[in-house]
């Protein structure tokens, strides 16, 4: 009951957050750019395989945020917090290609990313965390971060 009561609660911080996140997005690109169409997302030009590498990666982003739902979920905080820290955390940035690939991102972009990688550190270190306090609730809203960091860049870029 208590678990259940947790996770409703950080469900709906995770979701209040991404959307905060994502409405000052839109705020910024109809400032920047004057556009008033329902897609206000820059359009980022990169090179054709680059986007296709950079979309298959995205597929791998969401299949890990699936994989440390279920660790979680399955009291394996510590298995939650290593995929995290391997696919989205600054230690897969060499995995990414990230060096390269940011040279074709404008700042803001390159900040998302940045954002979205060091709060995936942080939710592996609040998920090690979990092993010694058995508190879901800091890693559940460390995880929420990273969503958020999802959240924001979607709202602001597409590559198509
Ligand atoms: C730095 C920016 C950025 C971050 C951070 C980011 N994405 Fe993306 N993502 C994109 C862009 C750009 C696209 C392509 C959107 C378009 O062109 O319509 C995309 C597309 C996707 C897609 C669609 C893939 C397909 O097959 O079409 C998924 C799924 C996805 N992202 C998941 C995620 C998840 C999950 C996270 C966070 C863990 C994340 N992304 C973080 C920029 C980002």
């Amino acid at each position: 009951m208590r678990v259940a009561l947790i996770a409703l609660v950080s469900g709906v911080l995770v979701l209040s957050v991404g959307y905060v996140n994502a409405q000052h997005h839109m705020h910024q690109g109809k400032m920047e750019h004057g556009a008033s169409a329902v897609d206000t997302r820059e359009f980022v030009k990169f090179p054709p395989q680059l986007v296709e590498h950079t979309i298959a990666n995205m597929r791998d982003h969401l299949l890990a945020l699936q994989e440390i739902n279920q660790a979680l979920a399955g009291s394996e905080p510590e298995k939650a917090g290593k995929i995290a820290e391997e696919r989205l955390g600054m230690s897969s940035l060499r995995l990414h290609g990230a060096a390269e690939i940011a040279t074709f991102m404008p700042q803001g972009m390159q900040d998302a990313g940045t954002a979205m990688h060091k709060a995936a550190s942080r939710f592996a270190i609040q998920a090690q965390n979990v092993g010694v306090t058995g508190d879901l609730k800091p890693a559940i809203g460390a995880l929420g971060e990273v969503m958020a960091a999802c959240v924001g860049c979607h709202a602001g870029y597409r590559l198509k």
